[in-house]
């Protein structure tokens, strides 16, 4: 585990520009700066355009994580690693093209320092009525110029349960009380409530609720939140629509379940980008995602989906030296 204490760095605003309101911010060797429709993200070396709307979808996704597994790529070129203390911030690092020619760049923070200089962005470039944890269907647009600061929690749904959720002292499930409707691409299915028969003697020990129901509520779009955690096994699920605002490159295997309706996966290598696979995962399917791609989702409609993590400390280092195959399983030993 890479636990190297970086300098410290601050995110420094500018004056709000006089036309469109919003602040320009230099962080590190990075500047960032947005207009109507488009964030330009420059370095010593480059400068880089990204839509508004992917840029803050991604952004806040990445600080909400907490910088997550291994890489989260704005798009192909921009994006962040994890080294569980430090964060690299790059840009075209894993781009061929880019290091091909030279104008590709990494800087390395505290963990703390890119929280506090994403939020800082974040807030000044959400205006209220735009909310890019929601389904672009089902929220206001990002684009022009600046109006309201955004008001309430920009970043949320990552309650993790401690145990299980509903359980005494755990987070709760989501309810109609909890200001969570049933979501309208899910109408059509029942919610019963499980029965529960406990011998004498185990009342505090036996808990069940109706997952699919708590799911069915979600106000967010993939945005996964902790369901249960046994050690370090770590179960999220998550309501998917429209498309991953960012591709996920794993330092560690993951596994999908696919629990409702269906996802394209676009899966390719991490380190060039190059395509090595696309999955349609349908209700019922399971994958597991090598520790040696990156992988982007699509959902043409609603559907709920199952993540497993592996959290164990220092995993990401028996795959990065090989220790570890980057696949659950080889066919040699089948
Ligand atoms: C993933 O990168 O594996 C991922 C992230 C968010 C989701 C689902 C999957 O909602
Ligand atoms: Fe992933």
């Amino acid at each position: 585990m890479n636990m190297a204490q970086t300098q410290s760095v601050k995110v420094i605003a500018s004056a709000p520009d006089p036309v469109l309101g919003y602040c320009k911010f230099q962080f590190g060797s990075f500047t960032f700066e947005r207009d109507m429709y488009f964030v330009h993200v420059s370095w010593p070396k480059g400068v880089h355009t990204i839509e508004v709307d992917r840029f803050l979808r991604a952004m806040v996704r990445d600080i909400g994580w907490g910088f997550f597994y291994g890489w989260i790529f704005f798009d192909d070129v921009f994006g962040t690693q994890n080294h569980y203390g430090t964060v690299d911030i790059y840009a075209g690092t894993y781009s061929k093209g880019h290091r091909d020619t030279g104008v590709d760049f990494l800087e390395t923070f505290n963990t703390d320092d890119v929280r506090v200089a994403f939020e800082t962005i974040s807030k000044n470039w959400i205006n209220e009525g735009y909310d890019p944890l929601r389904a672009p269907m089902e929220t206001g647009s990002p684009l022009g110029p600046k109006t309201k600061d955004a008001a309430g929690p920009l970043i949320r749904g990552f309650e993790p349960a401690r145990r299980m959720m509903g359980l005494p002292g755990d987070v709760s499930p989501r309810s109609d009380a909890s200001g969570h409707p049933i979501n309208r691409a899910f109408a059509d299915m029942s919610f019963d409530k499980p029965d529960i028969e406990i011998e004498p003697g185990f009342e505090d020990q036996v808990h069940a609720f109706n997952l699919f129901d708590h799911i069915a509520r979600a106000d967010v779009t993939w945005n996964p939140s902790f369901t249960s955690i046994t050690r370090a096994c770590i179960c999220c699920v998550t309501s998917e629509e429209h498309m991953l605002p960012v591709i996920h490159g794993n330092d560690r295997n993951e596994w999908f379940i696919q629990l409702t309706d269906e996802i394209h996966w676009n899966i390719q290598d991490k380190n060039t980008g190059n395509p090595r696979g696309r999955i349609v995962m349908k209700s019922g399917d399971v994958c597991a995602m090598p520790a040696d791609i990156r992988h982007q989702g699509f959902s043409p409609k609603r559907s709920m989906l199952m993540v497993l993590e592996n959290g164990t400390p220092g995993l990401e280092e028996k795959y990065a030296n090989g220790e570890l195959e980057p696949f659950p399983i080889t066919a040699s030993r089948w």
